[in-house]
């Protein structure tokens, strides 16, 4: 019997060793591209494939999917999957997966990373001195904001929100968070204070928000939320650009409501050439970056397989992202 076709469009790192565990089961069409391939290109592979495994950068909608009729299986090499129409692929009895876990500590490196750049200024102050404005020690050149004792307060307090307030705990940082549901474990090992949002708001220092895009999160920060911020605040994002109100952010800098912003993440990605925050020193702008480490790119491509390999070879993935199919499938994948 022929192997399913796995449809890799983009590079993955590790490569052989992902290949080689795909190819026991699937016949793998694998593009060594850094750039997104051309649309035909794409198609091409996608109406071939039984496994497509993709970076959140592939949106799969329903129009994509009409062009996928073998598809059984949506593997997204990314925590969030806001890239795909899930109610498109249940409907259509396709298996979608993600890869939790595996970047959890990367992701809050860099997002805590975006609390002490934000604060300190560390981006504008190293573009100063690259550009040769350096011309003198001055007493009051380049002063910033505290992080170690400042309050941190974490909007979305999943895993990524935990290690992150694990980090934040060796700073000696005050922890404010909201949640769907209470975290005791770590109001109990951390001393992290569940508070509501608006309190949250207006006691935070740094506020950030760690939750994914969904409807219901969609814009969840905007123009009133920034009102409650202090003066004196930095808003970091590292999880989706989405869920804040850009239009609403740039004009509570511009309008000097906050102090500044750490941004990871964009409405639109990549970020229009000629937008506000590419010339506003107090913003930290980097081009999602959240996961990107070789050891943690190579773990999230494996995870990924692994996923693949499951549903393929008819066991139900780990890393289930709408178990609806399952159900409706009875575990078998045809
Ligand atoms: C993730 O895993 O969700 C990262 O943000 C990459 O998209």
């Amino acid at each position: 019997m022929a192997k399913p076709v796995v449809f890799i469009p983009s590079k993955i790192p590790e490569e052989e060793k992902v290949l080689r565990f795909l190819e026991a089961f699937a016949e793998v069409d694998y593009r060594d591209e850094e750039e997104m391939l051309d649309e035909d290109v794409f198609y091409d592979g996608l109406s071939r494939a039984s496994g497509l495994m993709i970076y959140s950068r592939n949106k799969i909608r329903g129009h994509v999917l009409d062009r996928a009729p073998l598809l059984k299986a949506v593997s997204n090499i990314a925590v969030g999957y806001d890239n795909l129409d899930l109610n498109e692929l249940t409907r259509r009895g396709i298996l979608a997966t993600n890869t939790p876990d595996v970047l959890t500590e990367t992701t809050a490196d860099l997002a805590f990373s975006l609390v002490l750049a934000s604060g300190r200024r560390i981006a504008e102050a190293d573009a100063f001195v690259k550009s040769g404005g350096w011309d003198g020690w001055l007493p009051s050149l380049m002063l910033g904001k505290d992080v170690h004792g400042a309050t941190l307060g974490i909007i979305g307090y999943g895993r990524i929100g935990s290690a992150i307030a694990r980090r934040a705990r060796g700073f000696n940082m005050d922890i404010l968070y909201n949640n769907l549901v209470r975290e005791e474990k770590d109001e109990q090992e951390l001393g992290i204070r569940f508070v509501p949002v608006e309190e949250l708001l207006q006691n935070s220092d740094y506020v950030l928000v760690q939750v994914p895009l969904t409807p219901q999160t969609e814009k969840m920060i905007s123009e009133k939320q920034f009102g409650l911020m202090k003066k004196d605040a930095y808003f970091i994002n590292a999880s989706r650009g989405g869920v804040v109100d850009e239009a609403a952010l740039i004009r509570a800098l511009q309008e000097k409501q906050i102090a500044g912003a750490g941004l990871d993440v964009f409405e639109h990605e990549p970020i229009d050439k000629t937008h506000p925050f590419l010339s506003m020193p107090n913003v930290v702008t980097l081009p999602h970056i959240g996961s990107a480490t070789w050891q943690t790119r190579a773990k999230m491509a494996m995870k990924a397989a692994e996923n693949m390999a499951a549903i393929l070879q008819g066991r139900r993935p780990v890393n289930l992202v709408n178990p609806d199919v399952w159900t409706v499938k009875d575990g078998t994948v045809q």
